[in-house]
């Protein structure tokens, strides 16, 4: 048995999320939470004949019973930015909703892996943990914020300009840093399979992997952002925590935003090569409970050292907004 609860399932992102979570058959149960419309799509998934039950929930009042029992929640609530907007501008709105439904979460499911997508994903994943924290239900191994959708991006974007000699598929780009502009670190140097590039080609594909998200935006002229590639980036991070944790499969690597204490062994030494921030995305090595190992930084270009340190200061404030204004609101 097997639940998954989508918080902001009728939403931009929440609808082929379900989709692709409906079509995932460890699945047992998938419980959609909204605002407006769950039951209508929650209907119409129901349909599609893969083992999972599909249930809905509307309004606040039902949300403890959509989770309740949950193993896992992933959360797309929440606004989306227009153009000229930045991600942390959706705060005011996006962190009094995350506190919620993490409230909720804390209360009728604290075990359930956490996962995270509405931004600004570098202040709302403190936000639950400090949530988690204030219950006394906090498990740092078990929340996480989604930033496959880099990963994802930058793996097309090298295919791009690297035309006929890379398979999109199985490029791997670790991605460090937080999930916002200059906070998005792309380490090109350790590109798997091995690629070179000129230091030129170096700085093109960082910013377009560090902007791919402005990209869509403002091709989406007014009507929010990135959704399609989104809900594919969400599913195959769910798939990868689900697969370690019901199947025990081991070496399942995927970057993600994580609080370091997650990993008793290395992150205390990870945390000292970034001013002891306590939230970063590394690849994460899952297993049965959520995080098995964190990986290091590892060996980096001068450059890549560049950007790294205008990571940390920028994540340094957004942690920290996303813990005062819970302890704020306690
Ligand atoms: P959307 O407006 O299309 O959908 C949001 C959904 O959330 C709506 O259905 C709305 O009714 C619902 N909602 C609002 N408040 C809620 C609440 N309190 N409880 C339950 N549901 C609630 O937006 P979208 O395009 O799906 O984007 C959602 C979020 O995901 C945005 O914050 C966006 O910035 C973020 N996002 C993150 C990434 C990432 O890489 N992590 C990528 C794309 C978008
Ligand atoms: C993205 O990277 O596409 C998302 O974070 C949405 C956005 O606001 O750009």
């Amino acid at each position: 048995m097997f639940k998954v609860t989508v918080c902001g399932a009728a939403g931009g992102i929440g609808q082929p999320l379900s989709l692709l979570l409906k079509l995932n058959e460890d699945i047992t149960d998938l419980a959609l939470y909204d605002l407006v419309n769950a039951p209508g799509v929650a209907a119409d998934l129901s349909h599609i004949n893969t083992p999972s039950k599909v249930t809905s929930y509307l309004g606040a009042d039902q949300l403890p019973g959509a989770l309740m029992g949950a193993n896992l929640v992933i959360i797309p609530a929440g606004v989306p930015r227009k153009p000229g907007m930045t991600r942390d501008d959706l705060f005011k709105i996006n962190a009094g909703i995350i506190r919620d439904l993490a409230t909720a979460a804390a209360t009728h499911c604290p075990k359930a892996f956490m996962l995270i997508i509405s931004n600004p994903v570098n202040s709302t994943v403190p936000i639950v943990a400090e949530v988690f924290a204030s219950k006394g239900v906090y498990d740092p191994k078990r929340i996480f914020g989604i930033t496959t959708l880099d990963v994802v991006r930058a793996s097309r974007f090298v295919t791009d300009i690297k035309a006929g000699s890379v398979n999109p598929v199985t490029t791997r780009v670790p991605i460090v840093g937080g999930h916002s502009g200059p906070t998005i670190v792309p380490l090109l140097s350790q590109i798997q399979p091995h690629q070179s590039f000129t230091q030129e080609e170096i700085e093109a594909l960082t910013k377009r992997i560090q902007y791919g998200g402005d990209e869509v935006v403002k091709a989406k002229d007014g009507a929010g952002s990135a959704t399609l590639s989104m809900a594919q980036a969400g599913a195959r991070f769910a798939k990868a925590v689900i697969t370690a944790a019901l199947h025990g499969a081991t070496g399942i690597v995927e970057p993600t935003f994580v609080d370091l204490d997650a990993d008793a062994t290395n992150g205390a030494a990870i945390r000292a090569e970034i001013q002891g921030l306590q939230h970063f995305a590394l690849p994460v090595e899952l297993g049965k409970d959520g995080v098995e190992r964190i990986h290091s930084i590892g060996s980096i270009s001068d450059y890549e050292k560049q950007l790294l340190s205008g990571a940390v200061s920028e994540l340094k404030g957004s942690i920290q907004k996303g813990v005062d204004f819970v302890r704020a609101s306690l």
